[in-house]
């Protein structure tokens, strides 16, 4: 039985006051059995966050990690350091990171290994243009990005796939839930023949535009355990709807 898990993904947006207002209706709304949830802030607002979620339901993690613990390289924040703060997730490889900073599945692969070993728990994105969806190559790219970043890596325990299709991303064009269904019962089917592992316990989210009135649609499909929710977890109200959701 996988537990949903609902991520906050927060991006580049908001204020250390915004921020603590965000945190403080989250923190104050009835808590929500049977749900994981976490918001992922900025790093500079990542000590706050923590700081003020302390022992409640609402776990941290970061949107990023570099993937060296330590050492001369000017602008990067480590897994190790992450961890030590009380970071528990990390997402890494989202699609806005491989288009502008030119990620690449290497890098990924070498985030991913590096955050493991500081034992934070990734959320590795995975997702295909509107081009390579009309191209019919949708799960030819999924695939390999799933390859080249799981590569090497033996132990998927800590790992979160999160399928999010660049073309729903912000768009207000969410996947339909027989779409993202498709494409994760793939991704599943995936991780088992890279990892020679069994896939069944391995949490797989859907992400782009998931919003409070669509969640429950694609929470019943079997292999959506929960999201990664960007625009809709800056409004309490509307993360708080989706949390319920992911219980019912
Ligand atoms: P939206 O929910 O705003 O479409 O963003 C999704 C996302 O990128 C989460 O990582």
């Amino acid at each position: 039985m996988r537990e949903p898990l609902v991520v906050g993904n927060w991006k580049l947006q908001g204020s250390l006051v915004s921020v603590e207002a965000l945190l403080g209706d989250l923190l104050s709304a009835t808590p929500v059995v049977g749900v994981e949830i976490a918001v992922c802030p900025t790093y500079v607002h990542l000590g706050r966050a923590i700081t003020m979620c302390g022992r409640s339901l609402l776990a941290v993690g970061a949107q990023d990690c570099s993937y060296v613990q330590s050492g001369a390289y000017t602008g990067e924040v480590s897994p190790a350091m992450l961890a030590e703060i009380g970071c528990h997730w990390v997402i890494l490889g989202h699609s806005e990171r491989r288009q502008y900073q030119g990620e690449s599945d290497a890098l990924i692969a070498a985030k991913l290994a590096a955050a493991v070993e500081a034992d934070l728990s990734p959320i590795v994105c995975v997702g295909e243009t509107r081009e390579q969806r009309e191209a019919g190559s949708a799960q030819a790219i999924v695939s390999a990005q799933l390859e080249g970043a799981l590569k090497g890596q033996a132990n998927l325990d800590r790992v979160v796939i999160a399928y999010e299709p660049v073309w729903a991303i912000g768009t207000g064009l969410t996947a339909t839930p027989e779409q993202a269904q498709q494409m994760q019962a793939f991704i599943r089917g995936c991780l088992m023949d890279i990892s020679g592992v069994d896939a069944t316990a391995t949490r797989i989210l859907y992400g782009g535009s998931v919003k409070a009135g669509n969640a429950a649609s694609l929470f019943v499909q079997p292999d959506i355990d929960g999201a990664l929710v960007g625009g809709a977890a800056l409004i309490a109200a509307d993360f708080l709807a989706i949390i319920n959701a992911a219980a019912a």
